[in-house]
């Protein structure tokens, strides 16, 4: 799929079909996620695949925001080291990676990021020094996606040369 194409037909869904998504598929996914570029390419984000039912049934129980992680096939928690001011942006580009290389194979997915950080660290083992930056849940999608994005115009979030002067192309 051209990206460009990805990303004008990509939406965050939460209702997922039952049927598996290829263990070649969720490799691929993973390995998006590790060519992410990094700041000063320190690499430090780690990814846990959580891909049984009980595991993402207790990812459900444990968020606030993300109770629908309990229909996906698979989901993935991502860990990035607060040594680096800006491992959150890190976060968000291998997130953006994995997402992109999901619909690419027809998988669809979303992210949450609220849920109960002590009982998310005892049940996946998760270190101190790491930051659970987001939770993405994935899975083919329950019904044909219609790829409207409601989004704000161009112009309102775009300007030439200095802050609030117009562009126009
Ligand atoms: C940083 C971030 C945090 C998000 N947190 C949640 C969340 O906790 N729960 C949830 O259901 N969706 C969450 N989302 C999904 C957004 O609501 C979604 O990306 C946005 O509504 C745009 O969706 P669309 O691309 O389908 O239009 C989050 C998205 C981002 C980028």
């Amino acid at each position: 799929m051209d990206v460009f194409e990805a990303l004008k037909t990509r939406l965050e869904i939460k209702e997922f079909e039952k049927r598996h998504v290829p263990a070649e598929v969720k490799k691929e996914i993973l390995e998006a996620g590790r060519l992410a570029p990094s700041g000063m390419n320190s690499q430090h984000w780690r990814f846990i695949l959580v891909d049984n039912g009980e595991d993402l049934k207790t990812l459900a129980d444990i968020s606030m925001t993300g109770k629908w992680v309990k229909d996906c096939d698979f989901a993935i928690i991502v860990l990035t080291s607060t040594k680096y001011p800006w491992h959150l942006l890190d976060a968000g580009r291998a997130i953006t990676h994995m997402q992109l290389a999901a619909w690419n194979r027809g998988v669809g997915s979303r992210i949450y990021t609220g849920y109960d950080e002590k009982r998310m660290r005892q049940t996946f083992n998760i270190p101190s020094e790491y930051s659970i930056s987001g939770v993405i849940g994935f899975g083919y999608p329950a019904r044909k996606i219609l790829g409207r994005k409601n989004r704000l115009p161009l112009e309102q979030v775009a300007y030439l040369n200095r802050y609030g002067q117009p562009i126009s192309f």
